[in-house]
Formats: structure tokens, C-alpha cells, sequence
């Protein structure tokens, strides 16, 4: 059994047919199993990042990046804004998810590479997608998202400490993320999907290069590595007036 596999979520095969569509047809094709698959963001980080941003806000709107099926509308910006929430996402199948476990928020359906919205939140977020964008795409999403923030307004996200080199976690994304170069050489439509490039130093410039003012916060209930260094960082990138 692969580790990710469970009862609830997709099994083996629809894992492989997903993986042979494109990033949105394949995402159209998990969404109704998409909450019991290992994809979607733990509770545990969820509610740290709300914890934080509890301590941050108060923000009035709020929006969610790659909402998927909702969970990081539902678990922190409900939570922490008092305004209207959104969910963006460019997969159909996942917003009719959203739709269905959260009625009362609004969903839009749009590729974050050319949002549809300009100074409109305070607040933006985004869980566990990052690694659908390659490092030349990051200017442009990172653009856009400062173009949706009112002036002032945090574009916040927790980032994981990356696994020891050598370690198991270490080779199983590394192993993953050779499969995926492997299989966009071969096959087209891509899913682009990598674990290992998205790492801190360089999102922080892109940030930066973007008019962010960045700092991170370590994110305490998700515990430490043994080097002590925290398992989860919160990265708090704020536009300037
Ligand atoms: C791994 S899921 C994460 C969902 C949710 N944020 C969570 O943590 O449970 C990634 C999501 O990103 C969406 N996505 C990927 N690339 C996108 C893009 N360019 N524009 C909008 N959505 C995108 C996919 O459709 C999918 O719903």
C-alpha cells in the first residue's frame, strides 16, 4: 500500500488517471475524494496558521488561493476575518466541493496567475499548492496576489522546514519529484506538481521583488525538528501602503 492511499480517499488507479490529466482536469477528477486523500492540508497546520493570524488581524476579507475544496476558507479565514471570505481556484470540480461544505462563502473559479481582483482583500492565504507553479511563475502569482491586497493587506502561508538530506522524507521527495520531470518529458497535458521548489530563501526574494515586506513565524504548536529548528514557518509578506 502506498502511503497515499487511504480507505476514504482515491484509490491506486484514480490516483494514476489523475496523474495523466492535466493539473485542473486531474484535480477535477480527485475532488469528490479529495478530503480523504493526503492532499489536503491537516487540521493541525490549519488551525496553527489561524492561531497566528488570530494574533496578526483583524482583517475584513479574506481570500484563499488554490481553495480546493474549502478547507482553508472554512478553517481560517471563517475564523479570522470579519468580512466576506473567497475561494479561488481554476478546477470546477474542487469549487463544487467548496460549494457544497461551505455555502455561505463566495467562490470563484479563475487561474491565480490572472486574478480577477485588484486592492480588494486584507487579507490573501494560500495551503499547500505552491508546488503547482515553477520558480519562473512565482513573480507573476506573487504579482498578482499583491495587486488583489489592499495596500497594507498580509499574504500569509506556512511553509515546512525541508526534510534532512538522506533522510526518508528527503528521498521520497526527491524520488516523486524525479517521477514528475519524468512523466512531463514523456506526456502531455503536464501536472506540474513538485515538492522540492519552493524553498524559503528564494520565495523570500521573489516576495521581496514583488513589494512584500516579509518576515516568518515559527508556528509552535506544530513542534520542532530535533536541531530545533520548527517544523512550520508562518511566511507573513505584507504590501506596503
Ligand atoms: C493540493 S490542492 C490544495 C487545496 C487546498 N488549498 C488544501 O490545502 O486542501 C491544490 C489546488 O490548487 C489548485 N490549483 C493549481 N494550480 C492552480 C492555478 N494556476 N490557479 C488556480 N488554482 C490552481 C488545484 O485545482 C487544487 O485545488
Amino acid at each position: 500500500m502506498t502511503p497515499f492511499i487511504s480507505p476514504e480517499g482515491p484509490g491506486f488507479a484514480e490516483l494514476v488517471r489523475q496523474a495523466l490529466s492535466s493539473t485542473e482536469r486531474g484535480y477535477d477528477l480527485l475532488a469528490p475524494k479529495f478530503d480523504g486523500s493526503p492532499f489536503r492540508t491537516p487540521d493541525n497546520v490549519l488551525d496553527a496558521t489561524a492561531e497566528a493570524l488570530r494574533r496578526t488581524g483583524p482583517y475584513e476579507t479574506g481570500l484563499d488561493l488554490c481553495c480546493g475544496t474549502g478547507a482553508g476558507v472554512d478553517r481560517v479565514l471563517r475564523r479570522v476575518c470579519g468580512g466576506t471570505v473567497t475561494g479561488v481556484d481554476f478546477s470546477g470540480g474542487m469549487l463544487a466541493e467548496a460549494r457544497r461544505a461551505v455555502p455561505d462563502a463566495e467562490w470563484v473559479r479563475a487561474d491565480v496567475r490572472a486574478l480577477p481582483a485588484r486592492e480588494a482583500f486584507d487579507l490573501a492565504v494560500s495551503f499547500g499548492a505552491f508546488g503547482h507553479f515553477l520558480p519562473r511563475e512565482r513573480p507573476v502569482l506573487f504579482a498578482q496576489v499583491h495587486a488583489a491586497l489592499r495596500p497594507g493587506g498580509l499574504f500569509a502561508f506556512p511553509v515546512a522546514a525541508p526534510p534532512r538530506v538522506g533522510s526518508l522524507p528527503y528521498w521520497t521527495l526527491w524520488g516523486f519529484d524525479a517521477a514528475m520531470r519524468v512523466r512531463n518529458a514523456l506526456w502531455h497535458p503536464r501536472f506540474v506538481m513538485y515538492y522540492r521548489r519552493f524553498r524559503l530563501p528564494e520565495v523570500r526574494s521573489d516576495l521581496v521583488a514583488a513589494g512584500f515586506t516579509v518576515a516568518t513565524l515559527p508556528l509552535e504548536s506544530l513542534g520542532r525538528r530535533p536541531d530545533g529548528a520548527p517544523r512550520c514557518r508562518l511566511v507573513l509578506a505584507r504590501r506596503g501602503d
